[in-house]
């Protein structure tokens, strides 16, 4: 299987799949099923509160996947999101469940006029993308002057990893501070994202019962078995702490 095979089970097919589940089971699954590798809503509550999100901003996420993060926050901080997103299926997916503006775009190459945003996220794509320079200089690009830039980047610990999922490519802490300085961002904040609360429990409950629902269709799948194996590498990942989760809160300079 190619990386753009298996990155297209897990994150176009599994986006269709999980529209169609959520309106079986109804719309209070759609935000905890739709933040698709984003962190736990604490987390992303922190992020928008450092961007400083206000209702009526322009909102940039960039790799939106199903949509939930930025619909949590159009709900909960009253921002306008757009979305961009290379694939198909996952931005029908997000209009679908949550009808907010989509654009079918990688993040290499956005079709914005430069400065157009008042906030710009783009959470758990950087490790995805292989140009992570052109993807941080687009970002940078499409910000607007008094823009900040939030990130959550999932960072190797380690020298080696012992496997990782087809199609990414995980940074070092160091290799990531690099990068932002020759990209023109400068980090204001950074958390990590094990520090924070775990999602409450009819969340966590809500996204179950959606891969329940997907597996139970879809499980006899070879895009769903791939998709799966996919996801259970990052998690044993994430789980031997040899990557985490960070949160960055970036000012363009220069
Ligand atoms: C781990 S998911 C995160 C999705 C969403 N940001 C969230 O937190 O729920 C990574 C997303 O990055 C997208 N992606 C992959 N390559 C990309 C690229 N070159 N530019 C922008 N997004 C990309 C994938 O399609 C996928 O939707």
């Amino acid at each position: 299987m190619t990386d753009a095979e298996a990155m297209a089970d897990e994150f176009d097919t599994m986006a269709a799949w999980t529209a169609d589940a959520v309106a079986e089971l109804g719309q209070s699954h759609a935000i905890p099923a739709a933040c698709r590798g984003s962190g736990s809503p604490a987390a992303l509550e922190w992020l928008a509160g450092e961007l400083r999100l206000r209702p009526g901003m322009r909102l940039l996420d960039c790799g939106a996947g199903v949509g939930g993060p930025a619909e949590l926050a159009a709900q909960r901080f009253g921002v306008a999101p757009v979305l961009a997103e290379p694939m198909i299926h996952a931005c029908r997916a997000s209009a679908r469940l949550f009808g907010r503006p989509v654009v079918v775009a990688g993040g290499e190459r956005l079709p914005f006029r430069s400065g157009v945003f008042e906030a710009v996220w783009s959470l758990g794509v950087l490790c995805t993308v292989a140009d992570q320079a052109a993807l941080l200089a687009e970002l940078r690009r499409v910000a607007g002057p008094a823009a900040l830039v939030g990130l959550l980047v999932f960072l190797r610990t380690v020298p080696r990893l012992p496997e990782q999922p087809e199609g990414n490519h995980f940074l070092t802490a160091d290799e990531l501070d690099g990068l932002l300085a020759k990209s023109g961002l400068a980090v204001l904040k950074h958390a990590e994202l094990a520090g924070f609360a775990a999602p409450e429990p009819d969340w966590q409950a809500a996204a179950d019962r959606v891969e329940a629902r997907i597996e139970r269709v879809h499980g006899s799948d070879h895009r769903w078995q791939s998709a799966q194996h996919q996801e259970k590498i990052i998690g044993q990942l994430i789980s031997e702490q040899l990557v985490a989760g960070r949160l960055l809160v970036l000012e363009p300079v220069g």
